[in-house]
């Protein structure tokens, strides 16, 4: 296929110190569909993403738990990584905003900034706490609402009233990280300032994202354009700005240009030219974000790039908040769901068709009603759609060898028929009308159902001379169903790979749907999708559920709820489980045999297909790296949170050999087994000593 458009996508980089949940993957699985359509139409699209590792939560959370935030930032890649590749999301760069690449760019801007004369300095007043020695973001400060007297209100607006107002207007502000009371002090920052780009930015806007989006914003410019501020003081987790040895770059200076620097990496490992592709004004660019953002990528951003001399977006795709039943997400009710926790119950694929059946494109709030979850996955995805394979390839197999026969003419009309909407849906699919793919979809295969139904090929089989009958028609439904498959690959890309091995045929393009299959052996029928159960839904709520007591940072909230079987349990009810009996006694002679060391926890995953066992990669020290199979995962649900700690181990005990790898070396943990509440030795964190010894 040739190349046709060269297109450069990307999705908001999420936030290193925080889970991927169900509210990000509205994002990142619109994001996915769209660029796969591209890519099956034969265009040149890349998908560009990072995690977005600077700022000051991510240095508090870092501090919180004893680690670098380097550490912390690494930790994060592996699991939204993984969280997303799991849901089918397929960058083809996931990077970091915390890379060389990204500090270079951020550099050339602000030398391009400063150079133009729009980097000013300005004095203002900030709240400063003298214990944690740092000037407190809006977020890390709380006190009395200067408009409403409302308590317990962060620095930049007010829950109750909804008024917005600088930090130091609070009434008895309190620093959130350590409880102590701020005091204001003057700080010096540089601002980048907008007035300069007031027209160019007013012409600009509405030709580059949707008229709801464009009139909201051009309503600012009846004003002078207010500066923005770009820089934070130290301590910081960020770029410093060179020139200025205490100041770093706000974090929504080097976020966007971590797009620029993904795509920068991406090139560099796949012999591309940056020139090429962003800088090429033949070439598109596209920006999916959600409306919370907006200010960022509609305002500043395209100001930072016109002032670099870089191109621009050619469209900024807003969409709306994900709410569940009809309500904001909450932690206490269990809607506020991580992708883990979905994955743990739910497959991928129903959460992707789901979300295709309700994104239309707007930047309207998208409802994830559990109940119509269920109904439409069942109904729609499994029994209307997905039957007719199921019936039609495992009855081809079962009675006719597999082999399918030629279409006759209600055959080819129906297929006629079913290749008639791939413009539409196409169409749907690049203005971003998802919602509609499956709305055709269903379409056709009403009209396959109908025809399955009265030809009745489970009747016509039987017949002493029906077998030809029963393939046509089998033939016609298989034929009409890969029509479907391939209508569906952006949204179901996993299912369309099956449906292609099953007509022993390669990945899907687009062209693939002017292809009629005949005369041909079809391959053993693998179940593509499967019936939910309203239980395993229940079930993930349940999970998901936050009590009261340990509701807090969000940056938290996984692991607290996924150790509240353990803080449900009175202490007097965990103290009465019987302990196990002791073992025979060990001479010392025994025990000095062993060699027990240090590893640090390089990474720590699930095994897929064992319930108990958690695959360990240690950092041995001089021993090198090791892999260690152990039954804890029961203790440690979440396997991420034990990367960077630091954990006792046997290293002389013999490699021992298990269906899922090979284990070298025991992790000593005491505990119940399978359960939670146990302790790795010395389940440190790492950087306090160095391993091995
Ligand atoms: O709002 C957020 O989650 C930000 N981390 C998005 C950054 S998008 C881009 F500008 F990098
Ligand atoms: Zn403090």
């Amino acid at each position: 296929m040739s190349e046709k458009r060269r297109i450069v996508v990307t999705s908001a980089l999420p936030y290193a110190n925080g889970d991927i949940h169900l509210g990000h993957l509205v994002e990142y699985i619109q994001t996915d569909f769209w660029v796969r359509f591209q890519k099956m139409r034969g265009n040149a699209c890349v998908y560009i993403c990072a995690d977005d590792t600077h700022g000051t939560p991510i240095m508090i959370r870092a501090a919180k738990e004893g680690i670098a935030p380097e550490d912390l930032i690494a930790r994060s890649h592996a699991t939204h990584l993984k969280d997303f590749t799991d849901f089918e999301v397929a960058f083809d760069n996931y990077y970091s905003t915390n890379s060389p690449e990204n500090k270079a760019l951020s550099e050339q801007f602000f030398a391009a900034m400063e150079k133009s004369g729009g980097v000013t300095k300005r004095t203002t007043p900030q709240l400063y706490c003298e214990h944690c020695k740092m000037f407190l973001p809006d977020r890390f400060v709380k006190g009395v609402c200067p408009k409403c007297g409302a308590e317990g209100q962060y620095g930049d607006s007010c829950d109750k009233c909804g008024s917005t107002y600088a930090a130091e207007e609070l009434g008895n502000p309190v620093c959130t990280t350590c409880g102590g009371t701020p005091v204001v002090k003057d700080s010096e920052h540089l601002y980048f300032e907008l007035e300069p780009q007031h027209d160019y930015l007013q012409q600009w806007i509405p030709g580059h994202t949707t008229s709801d989006v464009s009139n909201k914003l051009l309503e600012w410019f009846s004003e002078p354009l207010r500066g923005w501020c770009i820089s934070r003081a130290a301590p910081y987790f960020g770029f410093q700005i060179p020139g200025y040895p205490d100041k770093y770059f706000y974090v929504w200076v080097d976020a966007p240009i971590g797009y620029l620097a993904s795509l920068q990496n991406w090139c560099d490992k796949n012999g591309q030219k940056f020139a090429d592709w962003w800088q090429n004004p033949k070439a598109e660019r596209y920006h999916f974000i959600g409306k919370d953002i907006i200010r960022f990528h509609c305002l500043f951003w395209p100001g930072m790039l016109h002032t670099a001399g870089f191109e621009q977006p050619n469209k900024i795709f807003v969409h709306g908040f994900l709410t569940v039943n009809g309500e904001k997400m909450s932690k206490s009710k269990g809607t506020f769901v991580n992708a883990r926790t979905y994955l743990d119950h739910l497959p991928a694929s129903a959460l992707r068709y789901y979300y295709a059946c309700k994104l239309g494109g707007t930047t309207d709030d998208m409802d994830l009603n559990l109940q119509d979850f269920v109904q439409r996955v069942n109904g729609d995805m499994v029994g209307k759609i997905t039957n007719l394979a199921s019936r039609g390839a495992q009855m081809l197999n079962k009675n006719l060898e597999g082999r399918m026969g030629a279409l006759d003419a209600e055959g080819q009309e129906l297929v006629a028929l079913a290749r008639s909407r791939a413009e539409v849906i196409a169409q749907h699919y690049e203005d971003r009308r998802f919602s509609q793919v499956p709305v055709e979809v269903a379409k056709i295969a009403d009209a396959a159902n109908e025809y399955f139904d009265r030809r009745e090929p489970w009747k016509t089989v039987k017949l002493p001379d029906g077998a030809e009958t029963t393939r046509t028609t089998l033939t016609t439904i298989l034929n009409v169903f890969r029509i479907l498959a391939i209508y569906l690959k952006p949204i179901l890309p996993a299912y369309a790979e099956k449906v292609a091995a099953l007509f022993g045929e390669a990945s899907y393009g687009w062209d693939d749907i002017a292809k009629t299959v005949e005369s041909t052996t079809i391959g053993k029928y693998e179940y593509l999708a499967t019936r939910i159960d309203a239980k395993q839904v229940e079930a993930m709520i349940e999970k998901a559920k936050v009590k009261p007591a340990d509701s807090g940072e969000v940056a938290h909230e996984s692991r607290a709820s996924k150790n509240k079987d353990k803080a449900a349990k009175p202490a007097e009810a965990a103290a009465a489980v019987a302990a196990p009996a002791l073992k025979p006694e060990v001479a010392f002679a025994d025990f000095e045999k062993l060699d027990l060391r240090i590893g640090k926890v390089v990474a720590c995953e699930i095994v897929p297909k064992s319930a108990k066992l958690l695959k360990f990669t240690l950092d041995c020290g001089v021993l090198g790296t090791r892999t260690i199979f152990s039954g804890i995962r029961g203790a440690y649900p979440d396997p991420a949170a034990l990367i960077g700690k630091e954990v006792l181990f046997i290293a002389n005990l013999a490699p021992r050999k298990m269906s899922v790898g090979v284990s070298e070396g025991m992790i000593l943990y005491a505990g119940e087994p399978g359960k939670s509440g146990g302790v790795l030795a010395p389940l440190a964190e790492a950087g306090a000593g160095t391993p091995a010894t």
